[in-house]
């Protein structure tokens, strides 16, 4: 450690002068300061700056699979960071209950005197949603408006900029895709795959057809959603199936990445696939923590507004709430669980091909850095 360093006061440090003199209250400008109004803004102060961690985190990440080999090593450092997002999200979702210590009554005392600002107009929330990978085209219409009428023209042209970027989900997309794992010498696991998934679907149909508890009408229903399964399982294997249900909103991942995932996500034991797993865990984790703060904050707005509209002028919690169905990225990582076969009926892998999984990570770990 040099010792001609000048002394680090904490304060200074950590410019406090600045973040602790950035709470000035609508209200006092105007009648008398309400006292709730403090916790509101220091509540939203505390949500940008963990907003901005997260994003710091996202960029490192983005940047990574900005390459078009991304090594092993490098695969820790965003698995580790991505975990980090999530507990920041874990913190973010349970400080919502801080906020709800604030009754409507107490909000109404100053909520008239923030109109027309919104949270609408959170750049970094907008950020982050935009950098996961939800851009215009994936929004719900009321959304996609918000997105020009709300914001300043400097904070516009930022946000149109990013949408031009490649998202996480297009990059993780594309790494996925580009995996070897379709065919690995001359053992097409595939058509393994469509065998065994056939029979257990012919089980599944026989099961229903044979439960004499289940009414012609209940009959009925069960078959239809177990020939909509079946369609969507054979559309797996057939890129031209597949991109009609992906052109119809079903899926958005593509064709070889959905494969790539599925793949390692069925062989999850394989030590090759160890990161790539937990890679894919993460992202599913991090799109159900969003999911379940909107879902938080559309609750905590319901409670807070009741029927009224929001500050930034859309339909409060209704829209909110349409939004926690609507404004998902890695949706594809929760619904391939209908393709997921038990352990016990999964091709059991040649040995060869055991082999070349290992070799692969043997080769990794030899790799210079
Ligand atoms: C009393 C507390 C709160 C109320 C009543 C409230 C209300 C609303 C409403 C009604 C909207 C929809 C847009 C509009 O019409 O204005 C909204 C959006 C939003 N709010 Fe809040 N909010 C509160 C607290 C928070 C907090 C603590 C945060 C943390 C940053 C936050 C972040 C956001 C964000 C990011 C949006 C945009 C969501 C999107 O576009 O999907 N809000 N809020």
């Amino acid at each position: 450690m040099k010792n001609n360093i000048p002394p680090v006061y904490y304060g200074d440090y950590l410019q406090l002068d600045k973040i602790l003199g950035a709470q000035q209250l609508q209200s006092q400008k105007y009648a008398t300061a309400a006292h709730d109004e403090t916790l509101f803004i220091i509540v939203h102060q505390v949500y940008e700056l963990w907003f901005k961690q997260i994003l710091h985190e996202l960029n490192s990440i983005i940047s990574v699979f900005s390459h078009e080999r991304v090594d092993d090593r490098d695969l820790t450092t965003v698995v580790h960071r991505l975990r980090r997002i999530t507990q920041i999200q874990q913190i973010m979702n349970d400080q919502i209950s801080v906020m709800e210590t604030m009754t409507p009554q107490e909000f109404l005392a100053f909520r008239d005197y923030l109109v027309p600002a919104s949270g609408f107009q959170s750049i970094q929330f907008k950020q982050l949603e935009i950098s996961l990978g939800l851009k215009r085209e994936y929004r719900i219409d009321f959304d996609q408006e918000s997105f020009y009428t709300r914001l300043t023209a400097a904070d516009r042209q930022y946000l149109t900029d990013l949408e031009s970027k490649a998202s996480l989900f297009e990059l993780v997309d594309k790494w996925l895709a580009r995996m070897p794992l379709l065919e690995i010498d001359g053992f097409s696991f595939w058509s393994l795959y469509k065998q065994v998934t056939d029979d257990y679907l012919a089980d599944d149909e026989k099961t229903i057809a044979e439960n004499s508890t289940l009414t012609a009408e209940q009959r009925k229903k069960e078959l239809e959603a177990l020939r909509q399964t079946q369609e969507k399982f054979d559309a797996l294997l057939n890129t031209d199936k597949y991109q009609s249900l992906l052109d119809q909103g079903q899926f958005r991942l593509s064709q070889k990445a959905m494969l790539s995932a599925l793949f390692i996500k069925q062989y999850s034991q394989e030590p090759i696939f160890n990161l790539p797993f937990q890679l894919i865990t993460l992202l599913t984790e991090v799109d159900e923590k969003m999911t379940i703060w909107r879902h938080r904050h559309a609750m905590m707005v319901h409670r807070m507004l009741g029927g009224k509209i929001g500050t930034g002028g859309s339909a409060g919690h209704q829209y909110l709430h349409r939004t926690t169905q609507a404004n998902r990225v890695f949706v594809d990582f929760f619904d391939m669980a209908t393709f997921l076969l038990p352990k016990h009926l999964l091709p059991k892998l040649p040995d060869n091909v055991t082999r070349y999984l290992e070799f692969h990570l043997y080769q990794a770990a030899k790799q210079p850095v």
